[in-house]
């Protein structure tokens, strides 16, 4: 299809310094969790988002010398040569499809505790590091800084020798030369202290000798966190931000603009809108002629126009978008932009990043797995065999419509049946709740795939027993049945029942889900620690009751520190009133009062309420597959050939693991896997025996 000529200015080439990027789809610095230890997915994962139409690529955050480092997180390195030829096939990579290879060369300072390389830990004004941590950091002297300015120089050399056009001067993030910029990390008297000039002074230094060792064959960039969102405490965008941009604003090739830190910057949808960092950046092109990049987990073509038509960005930055659709520009050109699978801003990549993994995305199933396995986010192999009967995909859910889609992009028959009216199973249910409704994009992007397929029927308010399957002409059956909560208590910190199932006024939250709004004050109790408790806690909040907060954890929704939002999340209950009581684990509950104990000394706690909300642990809905493999083994299913479980009737899990579950049994399906293999290429290191000395 052509492309929407309202969409055009998004194509228009745009000159950096001494390159020229093809569009103005810019693909920000976002690590992989590969780094240098998996360098073949690494490459693969660049190229695909160059194929898919961004005109710029960068790298995550290449370390420039061992005294920044932050393992056990995976990152790219340029300490010496031996870097430069991994990197420059990624460059190649990249520049195969006619888009720009950028690299973000970046010294940590304070947030580089050196655990690996045990290099010391350097910073403007010494004490200790961002990490808790044994070992301070040290406050540098000139030498250190000009062993800085050395470091960069070689680095950018050798990203030059690799082939990269666009090199980094990475003041984002709370790093090492936006510490010197902050008032919360700089507290020197010399030279690179006091005035903002001053503090401003390593990063400007820094740019003058990359554009030393670079000459005019790249471009070099700076990414300037605006604002710290921490008030006076910190850098605001209306001081620093301003007067950062200000001082330098021509020396660099261009500006690369969003606000610090991390858990700012890649704000989960719970708690921030498309296009939020505007207020922060808009500032900055009536500062500069530099073109300016900024973020703000873009998926809309209208908005992207929007911001460039009204003068806030010159470039579309994206790191969440490009990982949810690495096609979204070539969607976009070729008339396609109601295929992007946009992002919903749940921050799972976010979570893997934190966890020291490969990206993981709930939208994108490819994501982390398109060199391991071969997976390309936007192309499937065809069927493997004919078959001549269907696939009966049970319940369209997450893991259902995923496998459903996939399959029938594939070329299969399938038939999609779903038990209610509405499709989507829980993200359907749970996009309703207090700032989830970006999550039924994981279901209309598929539902709107599958309606493309005539391959694929979706039944509606069809619930199947096992006899109703035995009665279908199918050839094979995957089920995708979903979970339900349990009420007795049995989570994280209790691994047996603790709680009468009979007793009154005990809810779960699928209670709440299907429209169930107690009265009076409700105790939540939480060992999920993920993120039902606290929505249904702010739902309650919302709705005027009163609240408890009872879990084992020693924070609220404990595992939402990995995707970002704990503090958030924390915060928001205490704001609106909730009363949170931590590491306590359920004992009972009677109807009208709950009893904890403390996960350290037992000691007793009673809290009362008008109902007792349970969010602990799932269970499989397994009944039909257990029914299934019992018909079929007493030849019940002549038809049937295979039964395969996917997704939370599985094993109960979050939604982008039903996803790619989904997908999985999707590729799989009709290929012969060797259940004891791997499954997947291994990136290692392997050491001749002989060579190994002492
Ligand atoms: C998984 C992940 C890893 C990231 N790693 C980096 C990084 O290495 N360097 C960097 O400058 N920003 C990093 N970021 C921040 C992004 O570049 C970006 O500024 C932020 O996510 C907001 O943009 P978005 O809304 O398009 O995601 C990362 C973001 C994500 C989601
Ligand atoms: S994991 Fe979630 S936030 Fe991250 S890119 Fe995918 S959909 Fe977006």
């Amino acid at each position: 299809m052509p492309r929407n000529a309202r969409y055009d200015v998004l194509f228009e080439p745009v000159r950096i310094g001494p390159v020229t990027a093809p569009n103005r789809f810019y693909q920000v610095p976002h690590c992989t969790g590969m780094g240098m230890d998996q360098p073949a997915s690494l490459m693969r994962l660049r190229e695909i988002k160059a194929e898919g139409g961004w005109g710029v690529v960068n790298t995550e955050y290449c370390s420039i010398h061992p005294s920044s480092e932050d393992a056990p997180y995976r990152l790219a390195t340029l300490w010496d040569d031996r870097d430069v030829a991994t990197l420059s096939q990624l460059a190649e990579r990249v520049h195969r499809h006619g888009a720009l290879a950028g690299v973000e060369l970046w010294h940590g300072g304070i947030k580089s505790p050196n655990r690996a390389s045990r290099e010391t830990t350097l910073s403007p004004s010494g004490g200790p590091g961002h990490y808790v941590y044994p070992i301070q950091t040290r406050a540098m002297d000139k030498d250190d800084i000009r062993a800085l300015l050395r470091w960069q120089a070689a680095a950018a050399k050798r990203a030059m020798q690799a082939g990269f056009d666009i090199v980094y001067c990475y003041a984002g993030h709370g790093y090492l030369p936006f510490q010197f910029i902050s008032p919360r990390w700089n507290r020197r008297t010399d030279e690179y202290g006091g005035s903002i000039e001053n503090r401003a002074r390593l990063l400007r230094e820094m740019i003058e000798v990359t554009r030393d060792a670079i000459g005019h064959r790249c471009a070099v960039a700076v990414r300037l966190a605006m604002d710290e969102l921490m008030g006076e405490a910190g850098a605001t965008h209306e001081r620093e931000g301003r007067e950062v941009v200000s001082l330098l604003a021509e020396l660099p090739d261009l500006w690369d603009v969003n606000i610090s830190y991390v858990e700012n910057d890649s704000m989960s949808a719970r708690f921030s809108a498309e296009g939020y960092q505007e207020p922060y950046v808009a500032m900055v092109k009536k500062l500069t002629s530099k073109p300016v990049v900024g973020v703000g987990r873009f998926t809309s073509p209208d908005v992207m126009v929007s911001q460039v038509r009204r003068g806030v960005l010159d470039f579309i930055g994206a790191a969440r978008p490009s990982i949810a659709d690495p096609w979204l520009p070539r969607k976009i050109a070729e008339g396609r932009e109601d295929e992007i699978r946009e992002c919903i801003g749940c921050n799972i990549c976010r979570a893997h990043n934190n966890m020291g993994v490969a990206l993981r995305c709930t939208q994108n199933p490819t994501m982390g797995e398109e060199y391991r396995r071969g997976w390309h986010p936007e192309q499937v192999p065809p069927a493997a065999g004919k078959t001549d009967k269907p696939i009966l995909v049970v319940g369209a859910g997450p893991a259902g419509l995923e496998c459903a889609m996939t399959l029938g992009k594939r070329g299969y028959r399938v038939m999609l049946a779903e038990a209610k009216r509405e499709p989507g199973g829980r993200v359907s249910l749970e996009s309703r709740l207090p700032g989830l409704s970006s999550w039924a994009r994981v279901r209309d992007y598929r539902l709107a795939q599958i309606e493309r397929l005539p391959n694929v029927e979706l039944f509606r308010e069809s619930s199947l027993s096992a006899n109703d399957v035995a009665a279908m002409d199918c050839g094979h059956v995957v089920l995708a049945t979903g979970a339900t909560w349990l009420k007795n208590g049995v989570g994280f910190a209790n691994g047996n029942p603790v709680l009468d199932q009979t007793a009154p006024n005990l809810l779960t939250p699928e209670d709440l889900l299907a429209g169930v709004v107690p009265k009076g004050r409700i105790v939540v109790y939480d060992d999920d620690q993920y993120y039902m408790a606290g929505v249904l806690a702010e739902l309650l909040l919302q709705a005027g009751r009163r609240v408890s907060f009872v879990t084992p954890g020693l924070e609220v929704s404990t595992w939402t520190a990995m995707t970002d939002e704990q503090m958030r999340v924390q915060t928001r209950l205490m704001a609106a009133g909730a009363a949170i009581h931590l590491a306590r684990r359920i004992e009972g509950w009677d109807g009208a009062t709950a009893r904890f104990a403390s996960i350290y000394d037992g000691s007793p706690l009673e809290v009362s309420g008008d109902a007792l909300l349970v969010v602990g642990a799932r269970q499989a809905r397994s009944s039909l597959e257990r029914e299934l493999r019992a018909l079929q083994a007493t030849g019940g299913l002549p038809q049937v050939e295979t039964i395969r479980a996917i997704g939370d009737c599985r094993v109960p899990g979050a939604i982008y693991s039903a996803v790619y579950e989904g997908h999985r049994a999707a590729r799989e399906f009709g290929e012969t896997v060797d259940p004891d293999a791997v499954g997947y290429t291994r990136e290692m290191v392997t050491v001749d025996q002989r060579e190994t000395g002492p």
